[in-house]
């Protein structure tokens, strides 16, 4: 992602990736995920010859004056983010090196992070006497919308220890600065009349904080508004209309207010859950955001208890689930609460039908005992229930009336408030969804 974008800007990169057989999809002009618009981005950069891929990360190391740190940092069994693979490409670039680098975190990474990986550059590099700087670059990308966020972001976080560092990355981003690339997302027609990027300039520690601090307020907020949407349930509100006039409030803003199934996903979870492990060993408590992750671990057992309420039993009873990918637009299901909701309802006897617009054919090999047919219909035909358990906006498109007409009973559970419920009821179907009366 961040390789193709940065090609797409005018830059010549090399991406690199001990995987060997992503590498091997790669230069064969596939991509190993799926993200809109990606694909012509990486085709365009790679017929004008800015964008190669390479098993080895030699060439990379030593074509490149700056070197982004893309690598996972996946949970460890006690939350902490495991950074080895930061500290195994710190140690291939310092012995790769051979001239000047600015070696940038992109990946997210607790804070004083970028002390360590300056520590273990000076040290596995100390033979070759080549000057590293390390600075920190977090990365706000959504899934699903990462090409429009990395073109268009409202701000750019860099967090350096001097000036040649800031000047470095403030060239490689001036086209974005400047709205100086045309546009993939948009040509021929103008850009978002947004305004440009706030560019912003911090410590290495300030700058990793400021992205875990915020992946994690992302996750407050979202479920903040899941409890009042369980509030709102109980008193006859609705939730829609709630969040609705409180982000019209400037300081709360609308986004991530959007109750249903809780967040998923390989960033919110796992920033929040190694954030607070920061927190913990640093000595603070930080038991606000323990709450924020104990409210959305309950989010799906919520929404099944709703299935259970409305169909009595759920043992043996055939359920359809639109969506299985963590949220629209993507077809990754790491975390995905809609994943957790089957199993859940597997567990309990369920026979489920689930179709994703995207997402299916990484789940067919994890939930063998799922069918997986090749439309929304066909997964809603004779069952007794439809889950909506991912919000892609082409399931609020579907005919609803051939829907009902094809099911045992025409019992939908929205779990992410996609439909009107109004619409849903003048069609003759049973409807519940979250937050709202059903
Ligand atoms: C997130 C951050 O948004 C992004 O800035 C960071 O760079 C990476 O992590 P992403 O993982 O792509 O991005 O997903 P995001 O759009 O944040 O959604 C996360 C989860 O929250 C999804 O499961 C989504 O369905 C859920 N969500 C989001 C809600 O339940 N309600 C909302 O209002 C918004």
């Amino acid at each position: 992602m961040t390789g193709g974008c940065l090609a797409e800007i005018g830059h010549e990169v090399i991406v690199t990736d001990n995987d060997a057989a992503k590498i091997e999809t790669l230069e064969a002009g596939r991509l190993p995920i799926y993200e809109p618009g990606l694909d012509t981005i990486i085709a365009k950069a790679r017929n004008e010859g800015r964008l190669s891929f390479s098993a080895k990360p030699s060439d990379a190391v030593a074509a490149g004056d700056a070197i982004f740190i893309c690598v996972g940092t996946p949970p460890l069994p006690n939350g902490d983010a495991d950074l080895s693979a930061i500290d195994h490409v710190a140690k291939l670039i310092a012995n790769e090196a051979r001239s000047p680098k600015l070696v940038i975190e992109k990946s997210t990474v607790p804070a004083q992070t970028g002390q360590e990986l300056k520590r273990a550059l000076a040290v596995y590099g100390r033979k070759s006497g080549v000057t590293f700087r390390v600075a920190s670059n977090p990365e706000f990308l959504r899934e699903g919308t990462a090409i429009e966020d990395f073109l268009h972001p409202d701000r750019i976080v860099v967090g350096v220890e001097d000036e040649i560092a800031e000047r470095q990355l403030h060239e490689i981003y001036r086209p974005v600065i400047e709205r100086k690339f045309n546009c993939p997302m948009h040509s021929p027609g103008p850009c978002p009349d947004v305004p440009p990027p706030a560019w912003i300039v911090t410590t290495i520690n300030s700058a990793e904080l400021i992205k875990h601090a915020s992946n994690s307020f992302l996750a407050l907020k979202i479920s903040y508004a899941n409890m009042v949407a369980d509030l709102a349930e109980k008193l006859g509100a609705d939730i829609q209309e709630v969040v609705y006039a409180m982000g019209m409030d400037p300081r709360i803003g609308r986004s991530f207010l959007n109750a249903g199934l809780g967040f998923g996903g390989f960033c919110l979870p796992k920033d929040l859950q190694a954030f607070v492990h920061l927190a913990e060993r640093t000595g603070v408590d930080f038991s606000l955001l323990k709450e924020v992750e104990k409210i959305n671990r309950k989010r799906v057992g919520y929404v099944v208890e709703k299935i259970r309420r409305a169909l009595w039993v759920v043992k043996g009873k055939q359920i359809a689930v639109l969506g299985l990918a963590f949220k629209a637009n993507t077809d990754d299901i790491r975390f995905a609460p809609a994943i957790d909701l089957i199993n859940q309802l597997v567990r309990e006897g369920a026979k489920i039908r689930a179709y994703d617009p995207e997402a299916m054919e990484k789940a067919r090999p994890l939930m063998p005992d799922v069918e997986m047919p090749e439309s929304a219909y066909a997964a809603a035909k004779d069952s007794e229930a439809l889950v909506i358990a991912t919000e892609w906006k082409q399931f609020r498109e579907l005919d609803w009336t051939r829907i009902r007409d094809t099911m045992t009973r025409p019992l939908i559970v929205d779990a992410r408030n996609l439909l009107s419920g109004r619409e849903m009821k003048a069609l003759g179907l049973e409807y519940y969804s979250v937050g709202r009366p059903d």
